[in-house]
């Protein structure tokens, strides 16, 4: 299932939209992967070392955010046999959907996370595919997320045609407590990002 380049067949991954009840069933996949993430110096929102009970308590908030309609959360899971993790939960993002009466067009991409024994085969890639996908369907076109700078989602990022609006330098804290700048991308899903 994974090919000579390393990536992962296309069969070979499936990626689902999760309701409330599958948070909560998938709740120790997500935990460890939110885990993993933060522990291995990810800036995703958290310090390390990540507490289970904090890593718990923030997807009872996506839970929650995806029962009020608020929040799409997609997981990537590899199917059996494909050597990555099999039938585990090894990635996930989220459409976060604006909800201002002149903000229904726009979504922001957020917590793009694949886990380490799974990068390089083409999941984030495919899950930033799959976000876009759903962002259509719903309407929104205007889609905007931010990253650390330099880190290895902007690569991915430009590569499915996100643009960089520009940095805020001390943005966010790292794990060494230094404030590192954030880079701010956006992408328009139709021509000139209008209706
Ligand atoms: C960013 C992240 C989601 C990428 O996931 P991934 O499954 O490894 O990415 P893919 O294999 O789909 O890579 C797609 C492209 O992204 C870029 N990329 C991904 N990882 C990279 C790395 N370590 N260095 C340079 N470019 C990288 C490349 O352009 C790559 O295409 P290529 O393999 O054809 O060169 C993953 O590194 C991760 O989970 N990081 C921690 C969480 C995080 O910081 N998320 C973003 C902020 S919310």
């Amino acid at each position: 299932m994974i090919s000579r380049t390393g990536r992962l067949d296309p069969g070979a991954v499936a990626i689902e939209a999760l309701g409330g009840e599958g948070v909560e069933r998938h709740r120790g996949a997500l935990i460890a992967l939110l885990t993993d993430a933060v522990d291995s110096g990810a800036s995703v929102g958290f310090l390390p070392p990540l507490a289970e009970a904090e890593a718990d308590a923030y997807w009872q908030t996506v839970a929650a955010a995806v029962r009020e309609g608020t929040c799409v959360l997609l997981v990537a899971r590899v199917a059996e046999g494909a050597d990555a993790g099999e039938g585990d939960v090894v990635g996930t993002a989220q459409l976060l959907l604006a909800t201002r009466p002149n903000a229904r067009h726009r979504a922001e991409v957020a917590k793009v996370i694949v886990h380490t024994k799974a990068r390089r085969r083409g999941l984030g890639r495919a899950l930033m595919l799959a976000v876009e996908d759903r962002a259509r369907r719903l309407g929104r076109t205007t889609l905007v997320l931010d990253t650390r700078r330099g880190d290895p989602s902007e690569p991915l990022y430009t590569s499915v045609g996100y643009r960089l609006a520009g940095a805020i330098p001390a943005y966010a804290e790292s794990a060494d407590g230094t404030l590192d700048p954030s880079a701010f991308y956006y992408r328009l899903l139709t021509e000139g990002g209008q209706r």
